[in-house]
């Protein structure tokens, strides 16, 4: 913990050198960072609450995602609030799923396609970006509800593929950071423990091909380690859902990569 904290001070101290360096604003348009996940678990829960000194300029960056729908929608995290949204989790999604579904295109033009992948549709929405102004960095944990319901971790990960060329042919700068699951221990499910630590194996050696196509117009893709240290005994109400003591492991986790993605984000805008 206060190793953590002395991290965020270290890279609260060098965000605020580089901002003081010149005159506000220095990026033209906010980072965009976009949570998806079936957990609905947006993953920096409590970033702006008292116990985490805020690590980043909160003026230049942006959460964004369709959910919750209007009327509930807010344009930020709140004090208080259980975690930073709007966001991308929808409970009781499968990967696999989101990897194949589609949905109309509105208003499609004659002798244009008439519709598009889901994930699309969600990193196009008008409340999510602009067509100048995409997603910057996208945090993924999905694959929970897939082997909940028995889906392979071949056909998971596979899924991961298609979702990352979605990602990219909106914005082939995209930064995913994709998360090794969550340790699920749900009662009905006594396999479910060691086929998540599988799967996770296969997210990393997923990553590390996925990286080893060499393509300059695109970025690597980060592994998050949401796996080891948490207990889903201890971190979850059922064994799949987190309590409030797993939320903030969960945000621990993610901290340092995002900052490195918003901090790689900033410095490629700022390149001439
Ligand atoms: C963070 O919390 C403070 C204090 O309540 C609030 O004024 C501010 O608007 C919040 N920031 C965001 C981005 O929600
Ligand atoms: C899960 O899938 C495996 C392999 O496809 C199969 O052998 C097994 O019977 C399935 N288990 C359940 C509970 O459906
Ligand atoms: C999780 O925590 C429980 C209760 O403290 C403990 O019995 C169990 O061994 C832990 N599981 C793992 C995988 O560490």
């Amino acid at each position: 913990m206060v190793a953590t904290i002395r991290l965020l001070i270290g890279l609260v101290g060098s965000l605020s050198l580089l901002y003081q360096a010149s005159a506000e604003p220095l990026i033209q348009d906010q980072v965009r960072i976009m949570a998806l996940g079936l957990l609905a678990r947006p993953p920096l829960p409590k970033l702006n609450a008292t116990n985490i000194d805020l690590p980043l300029p909160y003026s230049q960056i942006r959460f964004v995602g369709t959910q919750p729908e209007p009327p509930q929608l807010r344009p930020y995290c709140g004090y208080g609030a259980a975690y930073d949204w709007p966001h991308e989790g929808h409970g009781s999604y499968l990967a696999t799923y989101i990897a194949q579904a589609t949905v109309p295109i509105p208003d499609a033009l004659p002798n244009t396609p008439l519709t598009q992948p889901l994930l699309q549709s969600w990193l196009r929405n008008p409340r999510v970006s602009r067509p100048d102004q995409p997603v910057d960095i996208i945090l993924m944990h999905l694959g929970t509800n897939d082997i909940w319901q028995n889906r392979t971790k071949e056909d998971i990960v596979a899924a991961y593929s298609v979702l990352l060329n979605q990602m990219r042919a909106v914005n082939p700068r995209v930064r995913l950071l994709v998360a090794q699951i969550l340790p699920m221990e749900p009662a009905n499910c006594p396999g479910c423990a060691a086929k998540v630590q599988q799967l996770n194996q296969y997210i990393s050696v997923w990553a590390q091909v996925v990286n080893s196509q060499v393509n300059p117009n695109v970025r690597p893709v980060r592994l998050v380690d949401q796996y080891t240290g948490s207990n889903a005994t201890r971190y979850t109400t059922d064994g799949v859902h987190p309590n409030a003591r797993g939320d903030e492991a969960i945000a621990q986790r993610w901290l340092g990569s995002v900052l490195e993605a918003v901090e790689a984000v900033v410095d490629e805008r700022l390149l001439p």
